[in-house]
């Protein structure tokens, strides 16, 4: 298939570019560009890139593609804070209307980075499914909660919305994110020889290797239609739904001779949310994740060892939130997230 992949220069999108590629398929990325040259190690392999800001696409843009696997957007919740108006205007009112127009021009499958975080302050320690209620607590999951449902709306006999709901990534990917639970827990523990909890640990935070939710993608693309049209999946392994004190210690057996220490204190994020991922492996048996947390945490130490990673790295380069704040105050970028 011909597939426009949004988002190709990130975490997640350089990885799933290389998986669609190995898988057989056309890629084609588009992207702003945020995050290029934020790199841990060698740069990637990248397909040809449509250099564009999501909100300024074009119907021209899409004609010829068989399917798009969207993933740009402003791609947490702490980063959803930095300016709420600006993640509605991208994560939702731009994917909404690269929706249309997919319809528009004949594009059949839509693949939307949804998120668990839709089920936010779930209030429970029950495994969630599909059809539990949503409860998301930040403009990020807010915006990705209205968009599943303007896909829903768009489905109809020629094109195919599916909602990949992803738990929190984790895993090496050379555009590094450091933002995500594992990937920090990790590299404080390579770099200050300490894991830090600044919780009390007991939140629910269910965990998806990069590569395996880009299996996922790849799954879904290929599945026939009644198996995926207009639905809603959790991507993630129901043995990797963890609390965050026990991600600590999962990090504490993969680089030796590191400490634990739980602070306690109340971290201001009511996100908990424990995930039943059974209905994707029923509906796509061809997925099939294999990556566990610890397996994630120990190549992600060698990766850190590897490739030098430094505190200063961290946070110019690998928090999302930081980097976009640097590239504002240098005046490269405007306040609504437009390149000057
Ligand atoms: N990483 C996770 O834990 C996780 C979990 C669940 C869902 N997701 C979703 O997966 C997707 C990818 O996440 P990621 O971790 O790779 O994030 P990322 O920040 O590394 O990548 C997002 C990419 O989108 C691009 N982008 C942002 N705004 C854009 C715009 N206006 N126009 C064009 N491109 C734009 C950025 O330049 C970047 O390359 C996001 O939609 C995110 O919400 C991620």
């Amino acid at each position: 298939m011909r597939v426009l992949l949004t988002g190709s220069e990130g975490y997640l999108g350089t990885v799933m570019a290389e998986v669609l590629a190995e898988g057989g398929h056309d890629v084609v990325g588009l992207d702003s560009g945020y995050f290029i040259g934020a790199t841990l190690g060698p740069e990637p392999e990248r397909p040809p890139l449509i250099r564009r800001d999501l909100r300024d696409v074009s119907a021209e843009d899409l004609t010829g593609f068989d399917a798009i696997c969207h993933l740009a957007a402003l791609s947490n919740d702490p980063l959803g804070d930095l300016a709420p108006e600006v993640t509605y205007d991208i994560n939702h009112a731009a994917s909404t209307r690269l929706a249309r127009l997919a319809r528009d021009a004949g594009v059949r499958r839509f693949l939307y980075a949804s998120t668990c975080s839709v089920y936010g302050a779930s209030g429970t320690d029950e495994a969630l499914d599909e059809s539990a209620p949503l409860a998301p607590v930040t403009p990020y999951a807010e915006s990705k909660v209205r968009v599943e449902a303007d896909l829903h709306d768009l489905a109809d006999d020629d094109f195919e919305p599916v909602s990949l709901r992803n738990a929190t990534a984790f895993g090496f990917s050379p555009r590094l994110r450091a933002d995500i639970v594992l990937n920090d827990l990790v590299a404080s523990a390579v770099l200050d020889g300490e894991v830090v909890v600044r919780s009390d640990g007991t939140p629910w935070r269910p965990l998806v290797h990069a590569r395996d939710i880009a299996e996922a993608f790849l799954s879904c693309l290929e599945a026939p239609r009644e198996a995926v049209h207009d639905q809603a999946f959790n991507v993630g392994m129901d043995s990797e739904n963890r609390r965050i004190a026990d991600i600590a210690e999962v990090v504490a057996e993969a680089v030796p001779g590191v400490a634990v220490r739980i602070t306690g204190e109340f971290g201001g994020d009511p996100r908990s949310y424990r995930v039943d991922f059974g209905r994707i492996s029923r509906a796509v048996p061809t997925f099939k994740p294999t990556w566990s947390t610890l397996d994630g945490a120990r190549e992600l130490a060698d990766a850190y060892r590897r490739f030098g990673l430094t505190r200063p790295m961290l946070r110019e380069r690998f928090t999302r939130l930081a980097r976009l704040r640097r590239l504002q105050e240098e005046g490269r970028l405007a306040e609504d997230l437009r390149w000057r």
